[in-house]
């Protein structure tokens, strides 16, 4: 340093800010969730909705939170407090910080289990299991007090020691090396799918459009899960975005991120269902597909060792580099807002989290009789977070870059220089100011269970 101000980290190049975007996004939420909800909903009839969602309110946020983040330069607290100084609006970024810490909590139990997976996939300990001792097997290792926590421990140190390394040669190095892989593992599972003796009838369940299981309820889990799969709503993407340079065109990353994200998911549905019909397996829901139903598969199939042992590093890879995105927008609170050094910062964020997390894996064992709102500790983080804190943090980004920071400021944010085409900016600001609020706020408000009761009113 020559006496200037320090310089912030940046990112080195496109394909990194592309491969720490997308790898933030890419996460937990594309490989189990998305499927099972999918088939859960009405297969096509689910998906053409979750589109329209992903392309009316993620891809506008999407966009906020970059322009958001690369114009102040800051983490997601100090971001709006730099932009709006001393406004209300900062509290945004602390809801987000909020959300980062719980949400990390339970994702780094669940990356845990992923990589423990990995292990009982190299030992082959399911072969001859009946379904129900692989059920039985996952509920005594999830409930055990140590077990559990060793892995997540493992998973979280790894998460820790990336982001340790700092913004370019931690999360992008990592990220541009390991999204080539998740893709290429991806790939794999799915044409070892789709060419099984019976696949059809997976693809069928997942794309033929059924609406009568398209239920309102379905309709707001696709707003929902839009905005946790995109990884929107608390920040990553401001923080992330703080660090790309003006070069960059942001409407190309929000716009690749986007399509990798949901090109991913529906890969996944190709890679699961048509395996788990061409075995004549009923399709568990959620954590359990993949921990119950799929292992049943992959003891059946021919070369089920390899695809099996491929899935759980897809699945491990894919939660890393999304743990290592919420992860960075602690640490880049505390660096700039606590003035910490990062190593301090991310060794202190990442045993905090990690301590909150034992709790949550302890809750669905030998603390499972503690309960708040009769749930365990671990469904609690995973409702308050994608509940609550999550669309109200979305809705609060887009009335922001709505109502206060303007189309102006947006122009000047995303062309720099250059200009933008006119119906593009009524666009986007017409989502943003009215859409996406006005959507997420119905999402929120279902979230709280409050829709439920005024429609009971009505029923009345
Ligand atoms: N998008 C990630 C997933 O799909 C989860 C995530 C949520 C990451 C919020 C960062 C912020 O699993």
């Amino acid at each position: 340093m020559t006496g200037q101000r320090k310089t912030r980290a940046q990112f080195g190049s496109k394909f990194g800010v592309f491969a720490a975007a997308a790898g933030s996004a890419i996460g937990l939420g594309n490989i189990w969730k998305f499927p099972y909800i999918t088939g859960v909903y009405g297969g096509a009839a689910f998906l053409f909705v979750y589109l329209g969602f992903i392309l009316a309110i993620g891809l506008p946020v999407m966009l906020s939170e970059l322009v958001i983040g690369r114009r102040s330069r800051r983490n997601a607290f100090g971001a709006f407090n730099k932009l709006a100084p001393g406004s209300p609006w900062r509290f945004i970024g602390s809801f987000g910080v909020a959300a980062a810490f719980l949400i990390l909590s339970f994702y780094g139990v669940v990356a845990g289990w992923s990589i423990k997976y990995i292990f009982f996939s190299l030992s082959n300990t399911f072969d001859g299991f009946s379904p129900l001792q692989i059920a039985e097997t996952f509920d005594a290792f999830v409930a055990d007090p140590g077990k559990p926590l060793l892995y997540q421990i493992i998973f979280m140190i790894l998460t820790g020691a990336i982001v340790i390394l700092g913004v370019h040669n931690g999360i992008e190095s990592f990220s541009k090396v390991l999204m080539p892989i998740l893709l290429i593992i991806i790939l794999i599972l799915d044409i070892r799918a789709v060419t099984l003796h019976g696949a059809g009838e997976g693809l069928r369940f997942l794309f033929h459009p059924d609406f009568s299981k398209l239920t309102f309820e379905g309709v707001l889990s696709a707003l929902g899960h839009a905005f946790f799969s995109l990884s929107l709503g608390m920040g990553t993407l401001i923080t992330y975005g703080s660090y790309v340079n003006k070069q960059n065109n942001l409407i190309n990353i929000a716009v690749q991120v986007t399509v990798a994200d949901t090109v991913v998911a529906i890969l996944a549905g190709i890679a699961i269902f048509p395996a788990v019909f061409a075995f004549h397996i009923e399709p568990d829901g959620g954590v359990g597909l993949i921990f119950k139903t799929l292992p049943n598969v992959f003891i059946q199939m021919p070369g089920g060792v390899i695809f099996s042992v491929l899935f759980f590093i897809l699945l491990t890879i894919a939660a890393l580099t999304s743990a290592i995105s919420i992860l960075e927008v602690v640490v880049a609170y505390f660096v700039e807002e606590l003035k910490l050094h990062r190593r301090s910062a991310t060794i202190i964020a990442t045993s905090l989290i990690t301590l909150l997390g034992i709790i949550c894996s302890l809750s669905l064992g030998i603390y499972s009789n503690v309960q708040v709102f009769n749930k365990t500790i671990f469904d609690l983080l995973d409702f308050i977070s994608a509940n609550i804190l999550l669309p109200l943090g979305g809705m609060f980004i887009a009335l922001f870059i709505g109502w206060f920071f303007g189309k102006f400021r947006v122009m000047r944010e995303v062309a720099q220089g250059g200009s933008l085409k006119g119906w593009f900016l009524t666009v986007f600001m017409n989502l943003v100011r009215f859409v996406a609020p006005i959507a997420i706020f119905i999402v929120f408000l279902n979230g709280l269970k409050i829709l439920d009761a005024v429609m009971a009113l009505f029923k009345r």
